[in-house]
């Protein structure tokens, strides 16, 4: 049997229908049995707030507390999650891929899903498929320089980075975007197609001077210098599109601190067991 955790529903915000057949998009092998979705009937689509989005700032300053602020509003998300730090948030933790398709196919449409596995890097590639076939929905990502450098990414994350906005319902055509949240420590140490398709950038501080350098390049050396001296919890907001209103700086919200690590172990948000 899967070893899925599962909570009772969250307070889901639509009714959904079923798709009923998935075949010929590209995560098939991944979901080979019909599963609920959106993407038939764009009339009762998620409604989810698009987002993407980078979050940098070095160990321990919060990254992970901001991203579980802005979890509840996601109704359909992958996190990816090595470390358990979302599962309290989720409705249901997986640590395989077919424990994940076995999910989803019990799921009424909407799904909030702790990925949580340490060796998750293998998987990754089958994630990033599995979100553009599955389209409206987010996928967030811990440690991203876990799967990509400056100098490469793999195919399906760039095609997600790249396209995940167009995201097509093969039918019908229509648009299903997937989202991104991508975290990381080290700035310099993501593939550049991330920042540059980023709508959004959340900083907290920085100290090493080549991520400072990268600050004051892609943002402005005011930007850079402020980054240095935040204190922890805090951080700089700064819309990279469009006219670039001035950035803010903000706090965490104390109410979604992260725990730290629950080293796999099952939390207490989840009544299922996960062996
Ligand atoms: N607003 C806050 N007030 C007080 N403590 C906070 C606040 N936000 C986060 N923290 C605490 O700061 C610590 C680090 O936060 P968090 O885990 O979010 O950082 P991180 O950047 O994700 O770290 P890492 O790089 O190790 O993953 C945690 O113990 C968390 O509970
Ligand atoms: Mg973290």
């Amino acid at each position: 049997m899967p070893s899925v955790g599962l909570r009772p529903s969250l307070p889901w915000r639509r009714e959904h229908t079923e798709s009923p057949d998935r075949e010929g998009l590209e995560g098939r092998v991944l979901l080979s049995r019909p599963i609920p979705s959106t993407a038939s009937s764009p009339s009762t689509a998620v409604e989810h707030p698009m987002e993407n989005r980078l979050v940098l700032g070095r160990k321990g300053s919060g990254k992970t507390s901001l991203t579980r602020s802005l979890a509840p509003r996601w109704t359909r998300a992958l996190l990816v999650d090595p470390f358990g730090e979302y599962a309290d948030l989720c409705d249901a933790k997986v640590r395989t891929v077919p424990d994940l398709r076995d999910y989803l196919a019990t799921t009424d449409g909407a799904w909030r899903v702790s990925y949580t596995t340490r060796n998750v890097r293998e998987d990754f590639p089958v994630l990033c498929r599995c979100c553009m076939a599955l389209g409206d929905c987010m996928l967030v990502v811990e440690e991203t320089s876990q799967h990509c450098s400056a100098w490469r990414i793999g195919q399906e994350f760039l095609e997600l980075v790249e396209y995940g906005r167009h995201a097509l319902e093969e039918e019908t055509g229509t648009a299903h975007p997937v989202g991104l949240v991508a975290m990381s420590r080290t700035p310099t140490e993501i593939h550049n197609i991330i920042r540059s398709q980023s709508w959004e950038m959340d900083c907290f501080a920085l100290s090493e001077p080549a991520h400072l350098e990268w600050c004051a390049k892609v943002v402005s050396p005011e930007f850079a210098l402020r980054v240095r001296d935040l204190d922890d919890s805090h951080y700089l907001s700064q819309n990279l599109v469009g006219a670039r209103r001035p950035f803010e700086e903000r706090v965490t919200d104390p109410a979604f601190r992260s725990r730290g690590y629950d080293g796999n172990r099952p939390t207490s948000g989840m009544s299922g067991a996960v062996v």
